[in-house]
């Protein structure tokens, strides 16, 4: 999941945040950000391709909140992160949760909006390593 994240990051983010700042973010492995958000309530889920994780993301029920979502570059465009949106949705939608918030990033708001989520404000997304990115609160009201 580490890695996946840190080529999603450096590849699909880069054009929104600039090199300096995904570097700061996403250059150095670390696993433990992952240990970190499961003892924090989140549930993490991957998509595999041939054995392999092409897509993960998380939800935290208790916050009501989708923590994360990221696709390897070589599979992006290709619908992954849409599948894997509509299952964490699902979780949700089970779960009692009526909206569902997220703190996007800034190169993925687009594909929220195509996704259902409607933009609340601009904010700063605080990474779990502590770096700063400009963000925009989403959210989606959830039926059962
Ligand atoms: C946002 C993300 C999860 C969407 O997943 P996906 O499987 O690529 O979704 P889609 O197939 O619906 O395509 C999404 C976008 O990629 C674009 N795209 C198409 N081919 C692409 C390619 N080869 N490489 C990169 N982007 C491509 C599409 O035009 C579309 O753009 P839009 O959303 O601005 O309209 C994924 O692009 C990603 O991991 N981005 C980096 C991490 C990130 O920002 N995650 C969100 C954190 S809140």
């Amino acid at each position: 999941m580490d890695a996946v994240f840190r080529k999603s990051a450096q590849q699909l983010c880069v054009k929104a945040y600039g090199s300096d700042i995904v570097d700061a973010w996403a250059g150095e492995p670390r696993p433990d950000r992952f240990v970190l958000g499961a003892e924090n309530g989140d549930e993490q889920y991957v998509l595999l391709l041939k054995g392999k994780i092409v897509c993960f993301g998380a939800i935290n029920i208790d916050k009501q909140l989708l923590e994360s979502l990221f696709v390897t570059p070589s599979h992006a465009g290709s619908g992954l992160g849409c599948e894997l949106l509509k299952f964490l949705v699902e979780k949700a939608t089970i779960a009692g949760v009526k909206v569902l918030r997220l703190d996007s990033s800034l190169n993925a708001v687009n594909f929220y909006v195509r996704n259902g989520f409607v933009e609340q404000r601009e904010s700063e997304f605080m990474s779990k390593s502590g770096i700063v990115l400009k963000s925009v609160i989403m959210e989606r009201a959830l039926y059962k």
